[in-house]
């Protein structure tokens, strides 16, 4: 039902017979004014879709932009990471501020203090005491923005890494500039030396051996053949004599100096000798009751105790047994004359499954309770005739390292507790030389 049904004809409100044909302009001005301002909404609407649309695959292509090079950038990043991981040298790098900003897997390897080492540690307070050394080397590249190329860094080491206890390093340091040459912080490199450094002093010993052998051999023929002479007419002279006379006396005391000096020829002879190593498999404790036998009798008469602490077993391992012997003989009576009032020399062996050689190692010690070795001589110590002692020749100590040596073996000198010496053998137990792996061959060393 529309409107006009429903109103009486006489209640319809009356159309106005005139309209103004201003208004109708007006109206028609107003809706030509309300086309064109709609039109214009509508082409800035259109404009403004467009450059949204715009923007947004301008956006998409920047975000793909961005995140291609994020791409880049991290695929860099673990590019470097990789080269810092794959160089052999230890790398050590700090920031401005001297903290740890890289380390790599080998500097963790040549130093196994390092390890659990915190990035972003300040490298003076972080680095353990006994590679401090290396610390101060990065902190004076920042300072003096000065590099330093290798250098030789000696530092303690553990037993892994040196049977000597020390470790040798070349080091190399520089500061980090960027384009404009602006300080940056400083990088490290550092490589182990040591086995280096022990070849090199094996070769200088050989050398010198080599020399001194040919003296020895010299002098040793030019000694033996007199004191063969003397010996002879001083027993001789013994014989005749009668007991108890004053020619008694003195043909003993030619014959006592004549033994001795024959002894000094023979370990001079023993010392440059190069001779052929004889292993077979053998337990240890054996060699070692061989030698406490030789010296059992000035063990006896000094009251020295021997202590026996073996962890072997009787395991065999290969050995020269004879010149094993005479090491550990050489070793036991110095115990002895460091002993002259008595003490206690304890014998002790064990195996050390894995440190340093692959098939372990077997650790040989000889502990005393004498006045023990000061510091200032323990350099010295297997240098051929180094004595402190006015009866010595300084000759035990130089064959017991020689003997050590030819079986690729190490010996380390320390302190007892509380006083005392402690002389370590250590044998690996898989030879690295070809030679010592066959039982019934020798080495010629
Ligand atoms: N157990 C020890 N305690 C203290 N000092 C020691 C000990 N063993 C060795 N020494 C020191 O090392 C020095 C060198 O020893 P080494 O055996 O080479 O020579 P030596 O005993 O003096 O003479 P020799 O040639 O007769 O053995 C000794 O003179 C002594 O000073
Ligand atoms: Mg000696």
């Amino acid at each position: 039902m529309t409107q006009e049904q429903e109103t009486p004809a006489e209640e319809k409100q009356p159309v106005p017979a005139v309209v103004k044909a201003t208004d109708l302009e007006e109206l028609a001005q107003i809706i030509a004014a309300f086309d064109r301002s709609t039109a214009a909404l509508q082409a800035s609407h259109t404009a403004l879709q467009n450059k949204v649309e715009e923007l947004t695959g301008e956006l998409s292509r920047k975000n793909e932009a961005l995140s291609n090079s994020l791409k880049e950038v991290s695929a860099l990043k673990n590019y470097l990471a990789n080269i810092l991981e794959s160089i052999t040298d230890g790398v050590l790098a700090v920031d401005l501020e001297q903290q740890v900003v890289a380390l790599n897997h080998a500097a963790v390897e040549v130093i196994p203090a390092l390890r659990g080492f915190k990035m972003g540690t300040r490298i003076d307070a972080a680095l353990p005491a006994e590679c401090a050394e290396l610390g101060r080397y990065l902190i004076e590249a920042l300072q003096k923005n000065e590099r330093v190329t290798n250098v030789d860094v000696v530092l303690k080491a553990p037993e892994e890494k040196s049977a000597t206890g020390r470790q040798t390093l070349s080091v190399s340091v520089s500061p980090i500039r960027n384009e404009q040459g602006a300080l940056l912080g400083a990088v490290q490199t550092f490589r182990d030396l040591t086995e280096l450094k022990e070849l090199e002093e094996r070769a200088r010993r050989s050398e010198r051996l080599a020399e001194l052998g040919e003296m020895a051999a010299g002098v040793a023929h030019e000694i033996r053949n007199p004191l063969g002479g003397i010996e002879l007419y001083a027993s001789s002279l013994q014989r005749r004599a009668q007991a108890g006379s004053k020619e008694e006396e003195v043909s003993g005391k030619i014959l006592a100096a004549a033994t001795n000096l024959n002894r000094i020829v023979t370990d001079m002879l023993t010392f440059t000798r190069s001779r052929q190593l004889q292993l077979r498999p053998v337990a240890i404790e054996r060699v070692c009751h061989m030698a406490l036998d030789l010296a059992a009798t000035v063990l006896q008469q000094k009251n020295i105790q021997v202590d026996l602490r073996y962890g072997t077993e009787k395991e065999p391992v290969q050995l020269d047994a004879d010149q094993i012997c005479q090491a550990f003989l050489n070793v036991i009576l110095n115990a002895t004359q460091a002993m002259p009032e008595g003490g206690t020399l304890t014998v002790s062996s064990r195996i050390e499954p894995h440190a340093g050689s692959r098939g372990g190692t077997l650790v040989v010690s000889f502990a005393d309770t004498g006045p023990g070795i000061p510091d200032e001589i323990r350099d010295k110590l297997f240098n051929p005739f180094f004595t402190t002692r006015k009866e010595g020749t300084g000759l035990g100590l130089a064959i017991v390292h020689k003997i050590v040596q030819d079986h690729d073996g190490s010996l380390v000198v320390e302190p007892n507790q509380p006083n005392g010496a402690v002389f370590r053998f250590c044998f690996p137990l898989v030879a690295s030389a070809a030679g010592r792996s066959n039982a019934s061959g020798g080495k010629h060393v």
